[in-house]
């Protein structure tokens, strides 16, 4: 970019995250709405500050009541809804933390871009792969009862596209694992992965 000059920091990533005994990474949860993103990612949170990691966790809902609220549902908000997020994820894993991220981010591309922002063992896709059936009857929001009614527009699952991972680190079904068990893969890929 033109007339600006990136400043190097005498402190750097790893210098940070060193202190918690831990290597910086961005667990980013995918799946559909309902799938159980938050729950989970939760629950993995809970964990991980009970072992004495310094975490963070970005919400989708959350994050469209504050820094995204100007976006909405068509493609291209969330595109940019995750491009946004993705560069939020990449500067609390620069201060050293394990980010966990819940939102949709239906594309696959989009996904990528976010990927590609860090290291290659940095970002952890987890994909949240439970049917949109059981998504639909938990309906927690009563969304999708007013999707399938046409109150909601371009609701992901329905009418709008929701992009399968490929080859994502670790795929989670909450229809056959329970919260707890979800946990414990997640705390296991950590550990193998030497994350923690
Ligand atoms: S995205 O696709 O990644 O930009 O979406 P995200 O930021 O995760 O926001 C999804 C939450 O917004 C609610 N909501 C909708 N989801 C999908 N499609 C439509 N049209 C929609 N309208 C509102 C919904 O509660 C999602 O939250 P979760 O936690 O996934 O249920
Ligand atoms: P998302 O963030 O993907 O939209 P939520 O975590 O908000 O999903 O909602 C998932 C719903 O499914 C919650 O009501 C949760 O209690 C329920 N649920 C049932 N079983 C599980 C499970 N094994 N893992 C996660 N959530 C579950």
């Amino acid at each position: 970019m033109e007339n600006i000059v990136w400043h190097k920091h005498k402190l750097e990533k790893l210098d940070r995250s060193k202190q918690k005994k831990q290597k910086p990474c961005i667990l980013w949860f995918t799946g559909l709405s309902g799938a159980g993103k938050s729950t989970v990612a939760d629950a993995v949170e809970q964990k991980l500050f009970e072992l004495g990691h310094h975490t963070y966790l970005l919400d989708g809902d959350n994050v469209r009541h504050g820094l995204n609220k100007d976006l909405g549902f068509s493609d291209a908000d969330r595109v940019e809804n995750i491009r946004r997020i993705g560069e939020m994820a990449k500067l609390f894993a620069d201060a050293g933390l394990i980010v966990m991220s819940a939102f949709i981010s239906p594309f696959r591309s989009d996904r990528q871009l976010v990927r590609d922002l860090v290291e290659e063992k940095e970002f952890v896709e987890v994909y949240i792969s439970t049917p949109l059936s059981t998504c639909e009857k938990r309906d927690p929001k009563g969304l999708y009862k007013k999707a399938r009614s046409g109150q909601i527009k371009n609701f992901t699952g329905i009418d709008s596209d929701y992009e399968v991972p490929h080859h994502p680190e670790i795929a989670l079904n909450t229809a056959e694992l329970n919260v707890n068990e979800c946990v414990d893969r997640v705390i296991s890929y950590l550990k193998q992965n030497e994350i923690i």
